[in-house]
């Protein structure tokens, strides 16, 4: 029996009241749709537990509670600590407070690198960094078929190297990296590995033990949760660091140590729903195997007519794909398609310059994301659909 026929897809779906009108969602590495249940708990907070952290009464517990366990939820999501979590408003703006936080102690002509693969959220701060503090910025690039290029970050490393940042997966094409090895030749030279997570962690587990990864950032609507990002720190690298926070606090951990502000204690509470949702469906490894049926199906039964950039097969891939219909600009494409039912979104760059612009997808293009929540069914729909373009 294959994964698609094991994943109980039936009860993954009586979960969303959004899945029950009719539409197919292929837009997941956008934002993914959310369980009920995750907007039932958010509600309840408003309610029952508008307080802030340290007082002596119910309400005040009762928050100190729910950061507790989305600490120590996303802490169990990466394999961390609870201690070295750090939520914020997204991953975007964690990135750009955090990247600040590592190089206060960083030289002018130290060297940060980049990777042609990644989303904007992790080359923006650090094209910003170099800017403001003279560091020698360079970027991995990457190969016709969208892998990075390992032997060219080799020829980048040097001692002067701080960092290197990177995603683990392409929010665009899907490709993913070898984040082990990438985050044992950052460490070679002394260098920090700074793993953007976000399309990753949303179709397969994450160990940041096993990636070797220093830091790793989430973004937590792209996995069923609310509008919220997180980053794992590794404990004794932010133990060295400086955080930028208003004195008075204390700070009972590295991680709290570098959130600012009171916490959004209400999709902190969302988010604890999401954890557990992810874990009464069979957790990441079930969904990520689920996933890749539907994508095989989806690649085995794509008319001709469809052309798809990146690996054309499977392997060092997840199910998330850009792609052109002959003959059909994408925008009309993306309309056409959501007439009929099909939720998939046209852009330019998919915010991965880089990539833009080595691949060039066409002007525009078609992204086409798989999620656990769809089904056989949809895909077939897809498939269709598409084939009925031009
Ligand atoms: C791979 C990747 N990294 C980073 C981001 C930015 O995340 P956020 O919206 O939480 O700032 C996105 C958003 O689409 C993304 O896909």
């Amino acid at each position: 029996m294959s994964a698609t026929d094991t994943f109980d897809i039936a009860d993954v779906r009586t979960r969303f009241t959004s899945l029950s009108r009719g539409f197919a969602f292929f837009d997941g590495p956008g934002g993914s749709q959310t369980p009920d249940a995750v907007g039932a708990a958010i509600a309840a907070t408003t309610r029952d537990a508008s307080a802030n952290l340290g007082a002596p009464y119910a309400t005040s517990r009762r928050v100190t509670a729910i950061l507790e366990e989305a600490e120590r939820g996303a802490a169990a999501f990466v394999g961390a600590s609870p201690g070295e979590i750090t939520f914020g408003m997204n991953m975007t703006s964690l990135n750009f407070a955090l990247s600040r936080t590592a190089a206060r102690t960083w030289q002018a002509g130290d060297r940060v690198i980049v990777s042609a693969l990644d989303h904007d959220a992790n080359v923006a701060p650090w094209i910003e960094l170099a800017h403001d503090h003279q560091l020698d910025l360079q970027t991995i690039a990457i190969k016709a078929d969208t892998t990075l290029d390992l032997d060219d970050l080799r020829a980048k490393l040097d001692d002067r190297t701080r960092v290197v940042a990177f995603t683990a997966a392409s929010n665009a094409v899907g490709t993913k990296t070898p984040v082990r090895e990438i985050s044992d030749l950052a460490h070679s030279v002394g260098a920090l590995s700074w793993v953007d997570g976000v399309h990753f962690a949303a179709h397969e587990p994450v160990d940041v033990d096993a990636l070797g990864a220093d830091a790793l950032l989430c973004s937590t609507y792209k996995f069923c949760g609310p509008h919220l990002g997180f980053a794992y720190v590794r404990a004794e690298v932010a133990e060295t660091w400086r955080p930028y926070k208003v004195r008075p606090l204390p700070t009972p951990t590295t991680g709290r140590k570098m959130s600012t502000g009171t916490f959004p204690f209400e999709a902190l509470a969302g988010l604890n729903a999401t954890f557990a949702y992810l874990d009464e469906i069979g957790g990441m490894a079930a969904i990520g195997a689920y996933e890749r049926g539907l994508a095989e199906r989806f690649l085995a039964t794509l008319p001709s007519t469809v052309v798809h950039y990146g690996l054309p097969h499977l392997e060092g891939r997840l199910p998330t794909f850009v792609a052109n219909v002959e003959g059909v600009p994408a925008d009309i494409a993306s309309e056409r398609l959501a007439e009929r039912g099909v939720g998939v979104w046209s852009s330019d760059t998919w915010y991965s310059l880089g990539l833009y612009e080595t691949l060039g997808f066409g002007e525009r293009s078609l992204r086409i994301g798989m999620s656990h929540y769809n089904t056989v069914e949809e895909v077939d729909l897809l498939v269709a659909e598409l084939g009925r373009l031009s």
